[in-house]
């Protein structure tokens, strides 16, 4: 594993016990929240209709892949140990498997799900094109593969990109105690690591050819999530978003969402 790969993870462990806070069903100011939020009602929407064995990749504590129908065999897969126990214990009653495993190696035979779920993943994944070849080895022929990444093409991600880099140059250059001050005293946060990698964003014209040439047919696409991280918070900021969603947009003003999902079917053997 590389030295982001092990960043991705430590952060994604120390985290374990925040996700289920995010998928409670309290109303939130947070545009994050209701991204993510967002972005699993639409996978499971798009999941429909479908039957057999399911599996999500980077499955975090489970909260999407624990939500699918009962009657779907589920798998979760997740290279964060103290995640994937996170998953467990939501699991309860539910007979559903949580297996750690890097994304891109992924451990089962040929054409062996009828879907996989892929959210939030690809943005820490720096070769997402072998994720997408190994899904697409595991799929079977005509199964859904539903996955969703950070819009390059969006300004609202280019303008926080800009802004939290310019912040995080700022805060970096501080002196170690001012810097811990600032952050405790006076924004009242706690002093966590800061994690400095990068995250991926993908523009959606190279995303679909890629896909295409892999072998995958694109179905449907939906943007979702008009808001700024930089203005987090503050309730305007996802009643626009919610107001823009909620619209029959025209496909210029759709294609500034944040994210996109996708729903790409692998197509029937030659
Ligand atoms: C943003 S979370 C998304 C969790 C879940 N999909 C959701 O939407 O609630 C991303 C997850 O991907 C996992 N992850 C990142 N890189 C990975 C890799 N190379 N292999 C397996 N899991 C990975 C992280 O540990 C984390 O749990």
């Amino acid at each position: 594993m590389n030295a982001h790969a092990q960043t991705v993870q430590e952060r994604f462990s120390r985290e374990a016990g925040n996700w289920n806070g995010l998928y409670d069903q309290t109303p939130t100011r947070s545009i994050y929240t209701h991204n993510v939020r967002h972005r699993k009602a639409q996978a499971l929407e798009l999941l429909a209709g479908t039957t057999g064995r399911v599996l999500e990749i980077g499955c975090g504590a489970g909260n999407v892949i624990l939500a699918a129908p009962e009657e779907l065999e589920t798998i979760g897969v997740d290279f964060s140990v103290e995640i994937l126990r996170q998953a467990k214990v939501n699991s309860g009653e539910r007979d559903s498997e949580f297996l750690a495993a890097d994304a891109l190696s992924l451990p089962f035979a040929d054409d062996s799900f009828d879907a996989i779920i892929c959210l939030g993943l690809l943005d820490y994944i720096t070769n997402y094109r072998s994720v997408l070849e190994g899904c697409h080895r595991i799929l079977r022929p005509g199964g859904p593969l539903i996955v969703s990444v950070p819009n390059l093409t969006s300004p609202f991600i280019r303008i926080d990109d800009f802004g939290f880099s310019l912040k995080n140059r700022i805060t970096h250059s501080l002196p170690d105690r001012l810097r811990t001050w600032l952050k405790t005293q006076v924004m009242g946060k706690d002093d966590k690591p800061y994690f400095s990698h990068r995250k991926q964003r993908y523009n959606p014209a190279v995303f679909t050819q890629n896909l295409d040439s892999i072998g995958f047919d694109i179905d449907q696409t939906y943007y979702h999530t008009y808001g700024f991280g930089l203005l987090n918070g503050i309730s305007l900021n996802l009643k626009v978003s919610r107001q823009i969603e909620s619209r029959n947009r025209s496909k210029t003003l759709e294609k500034l969402g944040w994210t996109y999902i996708l729903k790409a079917t692998k197509s029937p053997q030659q």
